[in-house]
């Protein structure tokens, strides 16, 4: 293990430079124009993990390639030999809008232990961590005390479509005890966390039609309702003074939260001024009742993401717009089922919706929340790793985001999930300069090494 552990700290320069090369690739998932991108990226992939010694392929899908890459086979290995699956994903979110990025968003910049690059931390150098800790074990010939699959998608961002099918139609070469993700995130680096809860999501998109053209306000102006109006005026309706969706149904299913969560969440490290100051605001706002920590990550929320109408260039254009569009998502905990919400929210916005306006929804991606138990083997295995590498006591935490396929590898692999994310609150995912700190890519490698001796105990 002391080898493993060497290898780690001797490399960690070539490392970087590898991270370097993984985040030039500007592979947005959610736009077609960057297809060849995501290609040439899981391409890359295939190429490192064979040149670290895994058995690697490429595995084309409806959508963007999964790739597949496995530890070598051990001749005579017991039945029982544990087998792990790590996931990640190499797409990344659109890097918009480009003007607030200090450097390009696909040109790695260093600065300081920070190399910011859009995917950076969400998620190529989460799941790189994991591959260089494999790679250390197979380059100093240490025998590794289980097996372990990669099982890295280009479609994350966009709700993983076509994974779950891939893993029924490889259902019987994906069978294994756990599956660990690096795709969260810790409250500080004195706070290495394992999330045994995700939020689920529900995408929809809202266009609204007013007259057949962008007409002259001047003209017709009085006569004609306006769908950008008609749209704040509805939406303006989604959400009550409390701060709770006002959308009749919506918290039919929510399971309250138990006192020993509560009291578990008011243990974590958060200090109002500091987050407020993270995010840039004077004054929080959130469901009245609870607290931050309980508001972002096992409270249900409704999220405009985007709103556009009518005329957005320089100066003013005086018309009606003919259309107006809000993309929304909604986050969803335990027992909220997405299909179920997207009806709610359909038959809710067709009756605030003015006959003098022709609404089109569509149904976008969802999941279901993720819930898992924080004691159980794994889960201590897991504490103990963390622990080890961090070199302090690690927390137990339920996070906001989501990462649709963790349902599916429960339902289809029957496994639990992982989560052990290397991510800091200010990395910026999904924003203008998003970064990795190099002090996490570091340890993460260490944890992962320390996890499969742990997790095969
Ligand atoms: N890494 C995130 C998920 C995440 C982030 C979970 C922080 C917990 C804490 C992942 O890449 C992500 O952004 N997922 C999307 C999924 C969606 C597009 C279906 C999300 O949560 O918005
Ligand atoms: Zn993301």
């Amino acid at each position: 293990m002391q080898a493993v552990l060497d290898y780690l700290a001797q490399n960690q320069n070539r490392f970087l430079e590898e991270l370097c090369a993984y985040v030039r690739f500007p592979s947005v998932s959610a736009q077609p124009q960057h297809r060849g991108d995501l290609l040439a990226c899981a391409e890359w992939l295939v190429q490192h993990c064979q040149s670290i010694g895994l058995k690697a392929r490429l595995c084309p899908t409806a959508g963007h390639p999964v790739v597949i890459a496995s530890t070598p086979v051990v001749p005579g290995a017991s039945a029982k030999r544990p087998r792990f699956l790590v996931y990640g994903h190499y797409d990344v979110q659109p890097p918009e809008p480009f003007e607030l990025w200090t450097s390009p968003p696909f040109e790695p910049r260093l600065e300081g232990r920070s190399l910011f690059a859009r995917g950076a931390t969400d998620n190529k150098g989460q799941n790189l961590a994991h591959l260089k800790a494999v790679e250390a074990y197979l380059k100093t010939n240490t025998p590794l005390p289980c097996d372990i699959t990669f099982v890295l998608e280009g479609e994350e961002e966009v709700g993983s479509k076509s994974l779950g099918d891939f893993l029924l139609a490889n259902q019987a070469e994906l069978a294994c005890d756990a599956i660990v993700i690096s795709d969260t995130g810790m409250p500080s680096k004195k706070h290495p966390a394992l999330t045994y809860a995700l939020r689920g999501i529900a995408a929809f998109e809202v266009t609204l039609h007013g007259p057949a053209r962008d007409l002259h306000s001047g003209i017709f102006g009085g006569t004609v309702d306006n769908p950008a109006m008609a749209l704040c005026q509805m939406l303006g309706k989604l959400r009550d003074k409390n701060g709770r969706v006002a959308i009749p149904g919506f918290y039919d299913q929510v399971k309250p939260l138990a006192a020993f969560e509560r009291k578990q969440f008011a243990r974590l490290p958060y200090k109002e001024s500091d987050y407020k100051k993270l995010l840039g605001v004077k004054q929080l706002f959130g469901e009245k009742g609870y607290t931050p920590i309980e508001q972002r990550s096992a409270r249900p929320t409704l999220e405009i993401n985007g709103l556009t109408s009518g005329y957005q260039g320089e100066g003013s254009k005086t018309i009606v717009p003919s259309w107006a569009r809000v993309k929304i998502t909604t986050r969803l905990v335990p027992d909220q089922n997405p299909a179920r919400i997207i009806k709610l929210v359909q038959q809710h916005l067709k009756k605030l919706c003015p006959p003098s306006i022709r609404m089109e929804i569509t149904a976008g991606h969802g999941a279901e929340p993720y819930l898992v138990s924080p004691t159980s083997p794994h889960a201590q295995a897991a504490l103990r790793a963390l622990k080890s590498a961090f070199g302090c006591e690690p927390v137990i935490m339920r996070e906001g985001g989501s990462i649709p396929i963790v349902n599916s590898f429960k339902k289809i692999l029957g496994a639990d999930a992982l989560m052990l994310g290397l991510a800091l609150p200010d990395d910026n995912a999904h924003s203008p300069n998003e970064k990795f700190d190099l002090d996490c890519f570091e340890k993460g490698q260490v944890m992962s090494a320390q996890l499969w001796q742990e997790l095969s105990k």
